[in-house]
């Protein structure tokens, strides 16, 4: 293992790089944090005090300049995520980028092979995938415990935005307000989509419905008053995967529930796992599994060896996936180890929201366009 320390620097520097990126580099022993750059100079500076970064930048070209950093985190708004990738990207720099990449699928695929051509890496924002839960199943899977898989079921449902009160994170600029604006299935299904298509495969063909429940909300940067606002705070959808097995999903800004509200069931001919990715007093996390011949499920406590150093189950969902997701994406590029939840990734989950969102408003099965890389 390198000795060498990664120069990052980081885009961004709000709520969610406080709770559970900075934390990630904070704890790394791998990782110099060379700058954080905000366009709020003031936010900048207060997350570089906190965390121990050496510089801070408002404009990011100004920073993509500084020849100590070697990974760029983006972790700014989500229409902005593509051009400042890209531009990381066109400097030589790895790139770290929030979710989703893309508001549609085919910029999200020139980005993968914009780094490609570079040679440098990229990783996505899944938090989830980082969740010592998921990995279990995804063990599980690889090495034929679960047996041949039938049926995937995943969903991200909570009630962060039941409350018409609380403000909705983010309309796309220029969405059309007058149909339905697709949301849950974008900032949530994204999520859901890649954890089951690492679990289960490629998906072949889907069919969904989509709807408004809360008509009316408060929208962050739009003032404190309610707004008649038709954004899709629910969709239900079914998968067909190209191997045949099954897949149900769910996002829903409105199912009540803590956060983060992620639930995966795998269901195969030897056994069953479900991961209940939802925190609850302390816990951030349960997994169950259950076998043919013994059909209850019981509880399973994951070793340490599942977490990054410093945390446990107890550690708060943001922090405890955040740690394990920097740990990955350092050690991947320090040691030269294979790529995991690329930009490429990100395209992928992003064609299949595509694909949700086209059964929904057409109401019929949309076969997946299957783009390779
Ligand atoms: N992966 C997850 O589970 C998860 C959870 C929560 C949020 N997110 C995502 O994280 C991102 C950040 O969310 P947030 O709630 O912290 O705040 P946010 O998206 O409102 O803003 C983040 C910061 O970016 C700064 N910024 C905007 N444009 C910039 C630019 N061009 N250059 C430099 N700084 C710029 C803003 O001033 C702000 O301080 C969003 O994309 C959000 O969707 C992901």
């Amino acid at each position: 293992m390198s000795e060498r320390k990664l120069g990052v620097g980081l885009i961004g520097s709000f709520r969610w790089a406080e709770k559970a990126h900075l934390p990630g580099y904070a704890a790394n022993p791998r990782v110099n944090l060379v700058a954080i750059c905000d366009i709020e100079r003031d936010r900048a500076e207060a997350m570089a005090q906190r965390f121990g970064a050496k510089r801070i930048y408002t404009d990011h070209r100004e920073m993509l300049k500084d020849p100590e950093i070697e990974m760029v985190d983006v972790c700014t708004p989500t229409h902005t995520h593509l051009p400042l990738s890209m531009d990381a990207i066109a400097a030589g720099k790895h790139v770290l980028c929030e979710k989703p990449l893309a508001t549609e699928a085919e910029p999200a695929f020139e980005a993968a092979r914009a780094a490609a051509r570079k040679t440098v890496r990229t990783k996505l924002g899944f938090t989830f995938r980082y969740s010592p839960a998921i990995r279990q199943i995804k063990t599980w899977i690889a090495d034929g415990t679960l047996g041949e898989i039938f049926h995937i079921h995943g969903f991200e449902q909570n009630s962060q935005f039941l409350d018409p009160d609380f403000p909705l994170r983010q309309v796309p600029p220029g969405a059309d307000r007058n149909t339905l604006i697709p949301s849950s299935i974008i900032g949530y299904g994204s999520h859901l989509v890649d954890l089951m298509r690492w679990l289960g495969g490629e998906f072949g063909s889907v069919a969904s419905t989509m709807r408004n429940f809360v008509p009316e909300r408060v929208v962050r940067g739009e003032g404190e008053h309610r707004q008649k606002i038709m954004v899709e705070d629910g969709t239900a959808a079914v998968v067909e995967y190209t191997s045949g097995t099954q897949g149900l999903l769910q996002a829903s800004y409105i199912a009540v529930g803590n956060y983060p509200g992620v639930e995966i069931r795998v269901y195969g001919s030897k056994g069953a796992a479900i991961a209940r990715l939802i925190e609850e007093y302390g816990v951030a996390e349960t997994l169950w599994t259950a076998e043919a011949a013994a059909v209850e499920f019981r509880k399973v406590d994951l070793p340490a060896s599942h977490y990054a150093p410093g945390t446990t189950v107890n550690t708060p969902w943001a922090e405890l996936y955040y740690r394990n997701l920097v740990r990955h994406f350092v050690d991947e590029i320090l040691d030269e180890r294979p790529e995991e939840c690329t930009f490429f990734d990100g395209a992928k989950s992003q064609e299949i929201v595509d694909a949700v969102i086209k059964a929904g408003f057409e109401r019929r099965w949309i076969d997946v366009p299957g783009t390779a890389p």
